[in-house]
């Protein structure tokens, strides 16, 4: 049997290249190599206390994009994480293995609770996840660069659950990261593309209109004495190594060392390969959504592939606790 494999997204609304970029990407790709479990982190969404009408329509939105990004829920177990119970009840179980003064250290939470509120839920947001990683024994976590600090805390919780039962009852994980795994903000390459930074996102909807805006107003300044890329050119170039041939990468790096880059003819290269990438997307997704029925019945046979491995694990941990 292949290793396995967890990761989760929240639905939050719609997703942006660095989205793409730092995590789904790689989410299709390894499902063909691992036993891989994709799940809607839909409990860690309520963190952000959204209106419920937004995540019922979130939710089912973000499943028919995770489909249209090539997620097949055939190979892999794609499910909402609220459909399989023992997450939180492993959460649960894990709070006692966490330390205040752990969570403190999280650069997200004192970034979230500015938005939102000092609410416990944001609070011991890693917690949870680390139980969404533990049951399902996964090894390996494909994230995005701002998820590493998660991903380290859930190593030492699950070390210091271990250690407290005295066995190696829970599987100890390793982030994955490629390197695209942080992609900039167009307007600000100094702060990392994001749906919470205004005017810093190309969307996975976005008509060719709206990257060509998006990416006319991208940052390029750079140093005229320096012969390194700027952090707006290396962006601009990171999406090309992603969207466009080889070849086009090859010409835009040669101009570049010869110092004779026109910044306009690169970026229309990208917005021609982008919007190119994007239109197929779009039309599968939009198809998708009016079926949904059938999305329903993909995260139903998701949860069904879920649950005994997660109630399997639960089992174990109670076991070893003493329950
Ligand atoms: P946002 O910052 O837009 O709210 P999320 O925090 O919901 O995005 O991130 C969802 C997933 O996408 C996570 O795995 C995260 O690491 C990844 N991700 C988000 N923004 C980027 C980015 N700019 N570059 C690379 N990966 C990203
Ligand atoms: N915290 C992750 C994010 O904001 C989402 C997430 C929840 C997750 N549980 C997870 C990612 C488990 C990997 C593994 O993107």
């Amino acid at each position: 049997m292949n290793k396995r494999l967890v990761s989760g997204i929240q639905p939050t609304g719609a997703l942006h290249l660095g989205n793409y970029l730092g995590a789904i990407k790689q989410w299709v790709e390894l499902q063909y190599d691992y036993d891989a479990f994709y799940f809607i982190a839909d409990y860690h969404a309520l963190t952000g206390r959204p209106k419920p009408a937004d995540l019922k329509r979130h939710r089912i939105e973000l499943l028919a994009m995770l489909v249209a990004l090539g997620i097949d829920p055939k190979k892999c177990a794609l499910f909402f994480q609220s459909d399989v119970p023992e997450h939180t009840e492993l959460g649960w179980i894990l709070n006692n293995s966490a330390t205040i003064g752990q969570l403190n250290r999280m650069t997200q939470y004192k970034e979230k609770s500015d938005q939102y509120g000092q609410y416990v839920g944001l609070f011991t947001y890693p917690i949870l996840q680390t139980a969404d990683i533990a049951l399902y024994d996964a090894a390996t976590v494909p994230v995005g660069e701002d998820q590493v600090q998660h991903l380290e805390l859930a190593r030492e919780i699950i070390r210091s659950f271990n250690s407290h039962v005295g066995d190696t009852v829970l599987v100890e994980p390793k982030p994955l990261l490629t390197k695209s795994a942080r992609v900039m903000a167009l307007n600000n390459p100094s702060k990392k593309m994001s749906k919470s930074v205004a005017g810093s996102v190309i969307g996975l909807l976005d008509d060719p209109v709206t990257v060509e805006t998006a990416l006319k107003r991208a940052v390029t300044d750079s140093d005229p004495n320096s012969t390194d890329k700027s952090p707006g050119v290396a962006n601009l170039f990171l999406l090309l190594e992603n969207f466009s041939d080889s070849e086009m990468v090859r010409h835009f790096e040669g101009q570049f060392q010869k110092g004779t880059l026109r910044y306009s003819e690169l970026k229309e290269q990208l917005i021609e390969d982008i919007s190119a990438f994007l239109a197929p997307i779009q039309k599968t997704y939009r198809s998708l959504l009016e079926d949904e029925i059938t999305l329903q019945r993909i995260a139903e046979d998701g949860a069904k592939k879920a649950r005994p491995i997660a109630g399997e694990t639960i089992s174990r941990a109670k076991k070893a606790l003493g329950l």
